[in-house]
């Protein structure tokens, strides 16, 4: 017999936005539920990707003027980096413009129409191109805006082919009541089951008045609609529909498909519908996690309320971060994202909690046992009560990573390094030692420890990614804990004693939360400085700015700062210092000789400590993209503009 196999995938990330920290959420979770089931030795197929066809996408590529090809390329080489940071161990990445997808959607799409459920009529209704939704009048919010994020529709007439998803409402029912966990958590069926209950219309899935898609294979003037491309990912990743299905025989159907909440809907209805009218079996379950979100709402783009996760991680390490990630929020729910909150949760279950008992024990190890495993001697009552929650850990991490409750599997292993600390200061180990009677007692107090310690590296493994690796190569066990049999934490003793401990550094220096948010909010400062309001001015209002050219004569960086530059700029005869938001866009040396424009009569202020006596006028369209103002001929520096 082979292993048993578990098949996970996340959703496919669309191009169009920098990643931010709400889509690693996903990742994560996903990864850290990956590596635990490989962990318990199943053979495991995570896919994550890209979703790379759409209106949206072909929109934003003719606005920079580049082909939708060349602009995806670049998003998605990013997309891969940042999976790296992040440690993501995803088996395969697919790419919807691959023609080992490309190809397969056409087969999909012709099966579903030699079959009779894909036919050809007119489509007359709203699209949210955003979204790359359909919404019938009925489903249209106010001021016809999209029911899921509030922005306008448009209204589209156009040859379509159709989808009979109506005719399969009540095998969908049929399926939902037989399997009662397919949707989860039960809110989300619950929603589900309201809104087919409400009608089942039939899915427009072709368009014509754009082509950036999968051509229709029998009238290719037409593209597939952008989510029967997507979704067939889950099976064309596997080559379905290829010459090599057996990726597809070994893996399908998948045991998790885990997505944000505003997707389940075509998760839980299109996709199976999809699968039934091919014959095909349906996925074992769908899980609608909620979303990370901001005190200014659900993180976006469009509001400029991203987190950047490479910032994060280079600012705190990928553990933390994905510790953060996965304990802070309740796998399922919404929860907030705060930079305050990471350092918190750092401070006090990373550097104190963990890192303080290994470090304590270590030193302990060292002082009093010249850095050997000592051997155990007489055990007392308390040893059994370390022990007793080392053996009910490991069970309690089983059946919440059963029911996806990541957060309290983590918080199942908290109880052990809280009971390991606890038991250090019930045993006082420093007393112990002071008395040679009392030196056999140290022996196994110790031993407990690092055996304790040995147990929750092995727990870590799918959570943090480097951690567990050195806790135990601290412990002298090596590196190979990733390839420990999850039956290792079971079992108390594996620890032998004579092992030669290597402490290093605390594994997580506690984070002073002044000094790490002092930087942002100064420069958080400078972006609302910048900002602008919709009302109108009068000129008289205008006329009160001093909008003048000067001269950068020389720029630098401003040290420990990422956006700052500090700018010496000529205003004709006089001289000033300037701070400016822009290093993330331009090079100080680029800058030094060009004519800017400088709002001179603001209020002097201090930036980092540094001096600002101006403010250089900057245009910005994306958050990645900003342009300097400047004048198109050669003029004097200090003349006005008005
Ligand atoms: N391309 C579609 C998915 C097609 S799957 C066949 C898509 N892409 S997305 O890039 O918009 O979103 C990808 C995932 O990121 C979704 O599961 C979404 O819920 C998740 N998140 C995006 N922002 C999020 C938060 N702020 N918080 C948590 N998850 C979030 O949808």
């Amino acid at each position: 017999m082979g292993k048993p196999t578990f098949y996970i995938t996340t959703p496919i990330y669309y191009p169009s936005d920098k990643l931010h920290i709400g889509h690693a959420y996903t990742t994560v979770a996903a990864d850290a539920i990956a590596r635990y089931k490989r962990q318990r030795g199943y053979d495991v197929m995570f896919l994550t990707g890209s979703d790379e066809h759409g209106q949206k996408i072909q929109r934003i590529a003719e606005e920079k003027g580049v082909s939708p090809k060349e602009y995806v390329d670049g998003i998605v080489a990013g997309f891969k980096k940042l999976w790296q940071l992040l440690h993501i161990t995803n088996d395969d990445f697919i790419r919807t413009t691959e023609e080992r997808h490309t190809r397969s959607v056409q087969k999909i799409f012709q099966a579903l129409y030699d079959r009779g459920d894909i036919y050809k009529s007119e489509y007359e209704g709203w699209y949210c191109v955003p979204c790359e939704t359909f919404w019938t009048e009925r489903q249209v919010a106010e001021g016809n805006t999209c029911p899921d994020c509030g922005r306008p529709v448009e209204l589209v007439k156009e040859e379509s082919y159709f989808f009979r998803l109506s005719k399969y409402a009540d095998r969908w029912f049929k399926f939902i009541e037989e399997n009662p966990d397919f949707i989860q958590p039960a809110s989300r069926r619950n929603e589900m089951i309201s809104f087919v209950k409400s009608g089942l219309e039939d899915l427009c899935v072709s368009r014509t008045t754009f082509n950036w898609g999968i051509p229709v294979p029998m009238d290719p003037k037409h593209v597939i609609y952008v989510w029967i491309d997507a979704l067939s990912n889950y099976i064309t990743a596997l080559g379905y529909g290829s010459e090599d299905e057996s990726k597809y025989h070994r893996y399908w159907p998948a045991d998790l498909h885990l997505v944000g909440k505003e997707i389940v809907r075509f998760h839980t209805i299109i996709w199976p519908i999809m699968l039934m009218a091919l014959g095909l079996p349906l996925p074992k379950k769908v899980f609608g996690h909620g979303w990370l979100i901001l005190e200014s709402g659900k993180m976006s783009k469009s509001k400029g309320n991203v987190v950047d996760p490479v910032v994060l991680v280079d600012k705190y390490g990928v553990d933390a971060i994905r510790y953060y990630l996965l304990r802070e929020i309740s796998f399922g729910a919404d929860g907030y994202y705060s930079e305050e909150a990471l350092i918190r949760r750092i401070n006090a279950d990373l550097a104190n909690d963990l890192g303080n008992l290994l470090h304590r024990t270590l030193t302990m190890i060292e002082k009093y046992c010249s850095g050997v495993v000592p051997e155990p001697g007489p055990a007392e009552a308390i040893d059994g009560e370390l022990q007793a929650v080392a053996a009910a850990v490991p069970r309690e991490v089983e059946e919440t990573m059963e029911k996806l409750e990541i957060s309290n599997a983590l918080a199942a292993i908290w109880k052990l390094v809280g009971r390991a600390n606890k038991y250090i200061d019930e045993t006082t180990p420093w007393l112990l030692a002071k008395d040679e009677a009392t030196r056999p007692r140290l022996q196994t107090v110790l031993y407990n420890l690092a055996e304790a310690l040995r147990i929750i590296g092995i727990l870590l493994v799918p959570y943090l990614p480097t951690v567990p690796e050195k806790i135990w190569k601290q412990l002298g066990l090596g590196e190979g804990v990733r390839e420990v049999p999850w039956e290792e934490a079971e079992q108390w003793g594996g620890l032998v004693p004579g092992t030669r401990v290597q402490r290093g550094e605390p594994i997580f220096p506690r984070i002073d939360p002044e000094e790490a948010l002092k930087a942002d909010k100064e420069e958080k400062k400078v972006v609302e400085k910048v900002e602008t309001g919709g009302e109108r001015i009068s000129i008289d209002e205008f006329a009160r700015l001093d909008l003048r050219v000067v001269e950068v004569l020389a720029a630098e960086r401003v040290e420990k700062s990422r956006k700052l530059l500090k700018l010496q700029v000529a205003l004709g005869e006089e001289k000033r210092q300037v701070v400016a938001g822009i290093a993330r866009y331009v090079e100080p040396e680029e800058l030094v000789g060009k004519k800017l424009v400088l709002v001179a009569n603001l209020q002097p202020a201090k930036l980092m400590g540094i001096e600002s006596d101006g403010m250089i006028l900057a245009a910005s369209d994306d958050e990645d993209n900003l342009a300097l103002l400047t004048v198109d001929r050669d003029i004097a520096s200090g003349a006005k503009i008005s």
